[in-house]
C-alpha cells in the first residue's frame, strides 16, 4: 500500500495513451512513480476525438494498465491536451485600486486577471489558463507580484491559453464514461515545463519545445513566467508519412524505418547503405536507401524548427534566449535531433528529461514521459486550480493565489 497523496495524469495524444500514477507525501516535491500504462490511440486526431468508442476503449487500457502496475484504483485524473485547437493571445485587464490606504490586495489581483480575460472570445474557445505575465502598478512596470504595493491603478498583461469547447467537451465526457472523473485540463507544454525546465532556465529565458506526433507545441519562458506559447501544426506522422511517400512503401513499413534507421544527420550515412523491407515488414519486399530515408527525415525535422524559429522571430527572441532550447515528446529522441535544433535556431539545446522523481525512474526517465511527470507535479504544486472558470467561480481565493505565486519568481 502506497503512502502520501496519490496523483494520476493522462496524456491524450494523436499517436500514445499514456497513464502514470505517483504518490507525493505532503509538503515534498518529489514524485515516487508507482504505475504507468499505455495504449496505442486510434480514436484521437490532432488532439480531437474522433472515434469516441475507439477513444474510449484505449483510455480504459490504458488506465487499466496503470492500474495493474500501481494496485492503486484511478478515480480522478489530471489531463494533458495537445492539438491544433489550441489557442494562444495575449491580453491586458486594468482596474483601480479603492481599498483602504490604496493597497493592493489578492482580490485585486484576482480582479484584475478577470478583466485580462473579459476580452470577448468566440463562443467555441474556452480559456484553459491565464498566465500573468507582469504586472504595473500605476507608472512602475514590471512588477511580479504586486500584492502590498500602493497605487491607484494595477494593470495585468496576461497570457491566455483557449481549446475548442466542443474538443474539451468531448475529451470530459469520454473520461466521464470510462469513469474518471477529470480535474483539470492542462496544455501539455505547461506540464512538460513542469518537469524538464528549473527557476533558473525560467529566469534566463529559455524555449521549450515538444515534438508529439501530430503537432509541436512551444513555451518560451523569460524573467520566471511565459512569455509566448504557439502549437504549430506539424510532428513526427508528417515524418512518417513523407517516409511513405518518398520510400513508397505502407505507413506501418515507414513508420518502422523511422524508429529502427531513421537519422536526422544524412551526412553521417553511406549511400551505400541499404534497408531491406522484407525484414521488417509483411508487405514491403523492396530495398531503400537509408541515406535518402535520412534525408526526408532531416527535411522535416528542418522544417519544424525553423517554424519554431520563426515564432521567436516573432516575438523577437529568435537567438536571444541564454538558457536555449529543450527538446522533449517522442519524435525528440530521433538520433541528430538536438544537433539540428542547434544550428536551426542558433541556440544551446538539450534533452529535457522529467527531474524530481523517484520509484520506477527507469520507465519514465525519458523526454517522452516529460508531460506525464509534469502532470502530477503540475496536480502537487497547484491542487486543484487553475482552469480561469474555476479560478472565478469555484475556487477558493487561497489556491489560487497558490497558482499565481507558483508560476511567478519567487
Ligand atoms: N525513438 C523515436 N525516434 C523518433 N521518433 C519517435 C520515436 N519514438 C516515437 N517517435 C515519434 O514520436 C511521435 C509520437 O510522439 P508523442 O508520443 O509525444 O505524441 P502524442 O502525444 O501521441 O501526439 P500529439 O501530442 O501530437 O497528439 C510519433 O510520430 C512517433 O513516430
Ligand atoms: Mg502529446
Amino acid at each position: 500500500m502506497s503512502t502520501g497523496k496519490i496523483l494520476v495524469g493522462l496524456d491524450i495524444g494523436s499517436s500514445k495513451i499514456r497513464t502514470i500514477v505517483g504518490t507525493v507525501e505532503d509538503k515534498k516535491n518529489t514524485i515516487n512513480i508507482i504505475g504507468v500504462g499505455l495504449s496505442p490511440s486510434n480514436g484521437i486526431r490532432k488532439g480531437m476525438i474522433t472515434d469516441f468508442d475507439e477513444a474510449i476503449s484505449n483510455i480504459t487500457a490504458a488506465l487499466d494498465d496503470a492500474e495493474r502496475m500501481s494496485g492503486e484504483p484511478i478515480h480522478r485524473v489530471y489531463v494533458g491536451v495537445s492539438g491544433t485547437h489550441i489557442e494562444t493571445y495575449d491580453s491586458r485587464g486594468v482596474i483601480a485600486i479603492n481599498g483602504q490606504n490604496a493597497e493592493i490586495t489578492e482580490d485585486d489581483v484576482d480582479r484584475v486577471l478577470e478583466a485580462a480575460q473579459a476580452v470577448s472570445l468566440p463562443s467555441n474557445r474556452e480559456i484553459l489558463r491565464v498566465i500573468p505575465k507582469s504586472f504595473s502598478v500605476d507608472s512602475q512596470k514590471n512588477i511580479k507580484y504586486p500584492v502590498g504595493m500602493t497605487g491607484i491603478r494595477l494593470e495585468v498583461e496576461a497570457h491566455i491559453i483557449t481549446g475548442q469547447v466542443s474538443a474539451i467537451k468531448n475529451i470530459d465526457k469520454c473520461l466521464y464514461q470510462t469513469g474518471v472523473d477529470p480535474q483539470e485540463i492542462v496544455p501539455s507544454i505547461l506540464a512538460c515545463a513542469e518537469s524538464t525546465l528549473d527557476r533558473r532556465q525560467k529566469e534566463l529565458g529559455v524555449v521549450l519545445i515538444e515534438i508529439g506526433a501530430s503537432c509541436t507545441n512551444m513555451a518560451v519562458f523569460e524573467e520566471g513566467s511565459v512569455i509566448y506559447s504557439a502549437v504549430i501544426p506539424v510532428g513526427g506522422e508528417h515524418v512518417t508519412n513523407d517516409l511513405a511517400i518518398g520510400l513508397r512503401c505502407s505507413i506501418e513499413t515507414a513508420e518502422k524505418v523511422k524508429i529502427e534507421y531513421g537519422t536526422c544527420l544524412p551526412k553521417e550515412i553511406s549511400d551505400r547503405e541499404e534497408i531491406d523491407l522484407s525484414q521488417i515488414s509483411k508487405t514491403d519486399n523492396h530495398a531503400v536507401s537509408k541515406l535518402q530515408a535520412a534525408k526526408i527525415i532531416e527535411a522535416r525535422y528542418h522544417e519544424i524548427l525553423l517554424l519554431v524559429k520563426d515564432e521567436l522571430l516573432k516575438i523577437g527572441r529568435q537567438g536571444m534566449l541564454p538558457a536555449g532550447g529543450v527538446l522533449c515528446g517522442s519524435a525528440v529522441k530521433m538520433p541528430g535531433c538536438i544537433d539540428l535544433s542547434r544550428e536551426a535556431l542558433q541556440l544551446p539545446v538539450q534533452l529535457g528529461f522529467p527531474r524530481d522523481i523517484e520509484g520506477i525512474v527507469d520507465r519514465v526517465d525519458d523526454p517522452s514521459f516529460a508531460n506525464l511527470v509534469g502532470l502530477l507535479q503540475f496536480a502537487n504544486r497547484y491542487g486543484r486550480t487553475p482552469s480561469l472558470l474555476d479560478f472565478n467561480f469555484n475556487q477558493t481565493f487561497d489556491s489560487a493565489m497558490r497558482w499565481i505565486k507558483g508560476i511567478l519568481p519567487n
